[in-house]
């Protein structure tokens, strides 16, 4: 991890990149590579969701200055999603879709997003979030959905772990 980060280093050094930064690390991870490294990263890309809001590990990403994004931040459509009653009162009071609100209140919250869709009309929906704003009762109420799990993919357990290392396994000895 560290060779690749000095190399991740070395290219953004060089101009060859832009900005560099790490996915699924958790805070001890995080906390020891920004103690060791040259260039602390940029971001941190986690599942993030109104059902896993990771408030505790934002709280980490904010003191050492490295930027929250949310992968899955529809939950991938999980724990009915797109039909959720919370989200969808909110958003009937600003005219707007349960992903809206979603998305808007991750954005409050301090959180890039990065929502994912295959559908143009969808992704004009997904960015079209910036001539609303909710107010602090609405975000208040979208914090209780939080349950503090992963719903998608938890890279800290250690069958998720182990399911990961035979994959790589696999296409080292796959010659990949
Ligand atoms: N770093 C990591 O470990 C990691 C892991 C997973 C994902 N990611 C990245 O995170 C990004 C997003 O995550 P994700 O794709 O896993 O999950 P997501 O954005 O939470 O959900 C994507 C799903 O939502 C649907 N969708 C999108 N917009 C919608 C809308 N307005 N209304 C209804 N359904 C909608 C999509 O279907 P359609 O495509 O049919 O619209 C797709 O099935 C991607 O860029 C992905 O590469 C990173």
């Amino acid at each position: 991890m560290y060779g690749a980060w000095r190399a991740l280093e070395e290219a953004y050094t060089e101009g060859k990149i832009r900005a560099i930064g790490v996915s699924n690390f958790d805070s001890k991870q995080l906390m020891d590579l920004c103690a060791f490294a040259g260039i602390k990263p940029m971001l941190n890309q986690v599942e993030t969701h109104v059902f896993w809001q990771e408030r505790p590990e934002h709280e980490v990403m904010v003191r050492l200055g490295v930027q929250h994004m949310a992968w899955g931040p529809f939950a991938e459509g999980a724990n009915g999603f797109f039909t959720n009653p919370l989200l969808s009162a909110i958003g009937a009071k600003y005219d707007k879709s349960v992903g809206q609100i979603a998305l808007r209140f991750l954005m409050d919250e301090g959180v890039i997003v990065i929502p994912k869709s295959s559908k143009p009309a969808r992704m004009a929906e997904n960015i079209d979030v910036f001539d609303f704003e909710l107010t602090e009762s609405d975000r208040e109420q979208i914090r209780t959905l939080d349950t503090g799990t992963s719903l998608i993919l938890d890279h800290h357990n250690l069958a998720t772990v182990q399911f990961l290392l035979d994959r790589i396994k696999g296409q080292i000895d796959a010659g990949r």
